[in-house]
């Protein structure tokens, strides 16, 4: 057993208007928005993430952006910064997600940047890491996971360490119904456990919560739930209905 609060976070990605995604987050906070024994975040798309917020007001269900740019301000036009985010009251931000690294261009070193200015800001980054399926069968998941943690963590305090949330979602499972195995995501949540322990001691290592993601759903979660290095999951498909994530909240409370 260890003493951190288990994490379900739910990425709806470029999915809901915002008057459907003020509606799914009303069924949320009806389902789960009182409890607090497991963290529940929601992130909307950015022209919905104002008006989640003020559905969340009162409860215990945190907002979240999806991305952000590193500045605070300036001519970075389609971009969001974190001092906005932190002005709609959001308290997380999404940073490193696969599809911005691949379809964006984002690199360990920009996603580097994000993580130092959401720290900045107060906002906790739900920092994100995993291998490609080739990179899988070349045997170098490991080598890829480490690299991808120590570029984007450079320069994080121990101070400001326990305010990140590192998820990893192994690129060949999301969105794709290929769910990791147990062992494997057990496996590579230990090993990332490991990595921060040398870059932050243990004590802090083991206050820093580590999610999965890739098609977690109400059928996998509970054993996913259950391995020791694995405190949340980052939900894709199934965060956008209420039904099967709500789910994923009990299922978390149970494995608590
Ligand atoms: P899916 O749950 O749809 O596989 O997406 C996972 C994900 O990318 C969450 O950030």
């Amino acid at each position: 057993m260890n003493n951190r609060r288990k994490l379900i976070a739910g990425n709806w990605k470029m999915n809901k208007t915002s008057a459907d995604a003020v509606g799914l987050a009303q069924e949320i906070v009806a389902a789960v928005g009182k409890q607090n024994e497991v963290d529940v975040v929601v992130c909307p798309p950015f022209t919905a993430v104002e008006a989640v917020g003020r559905v969340l007001e009162g409860s215990e269900v945190r907002l979240g952006g999806q991305n952000m740019h590193h500045e605070a301000s300036g001519a970075f036009t389609g971009e969001v910064s974190a001092p906005m985010l932190r002005a709609i009251f959001a308290s997380y931000v999404i940073l490193g997600h696969s599809e911005r690294r691949t379809l964006f261009g984002e690199t360990d070193e920009i996603v580097n940047r994000k993580v130092a200015a959401a720290l900045r800001n107060q906002l906790r980054p739900i920092f994100c890491v995993g291998e490609t399926l080739a990179e899988r069968e070349a045997g170098s998941t490991l080598k890829v996971v480490q690299t991808q943690v120590e570029r984007g963590l450079e320069g994080v305090s121990r101070e400001q360490a326990t305010s990140v949330v590192i998820a990893y979602e192994p690129v060949w499972a999301i969105g794709t119904g290929k769910v990791a195995t147990t062992a494997q995501a057990q496996e590579v949540h230990a090993f990332i456990r490991g990595l921060l322990v040398k870059l932050f001691g243990e004590p802090v290592a083991q206050r820093i919560r580590i999610l999965y993601g890739g098609s977690m759903k109400p059928a996998n979660a509970p054993e996913l739930l259950a391995q020791s290095d694995i405190d949340g999951g980052l939900i894709g498909g199934a965060s956008l209905e209420s039904r099967s994530f709500v789910e994923l909240v009990n299922a978390a409370l149970a494995a608590k």
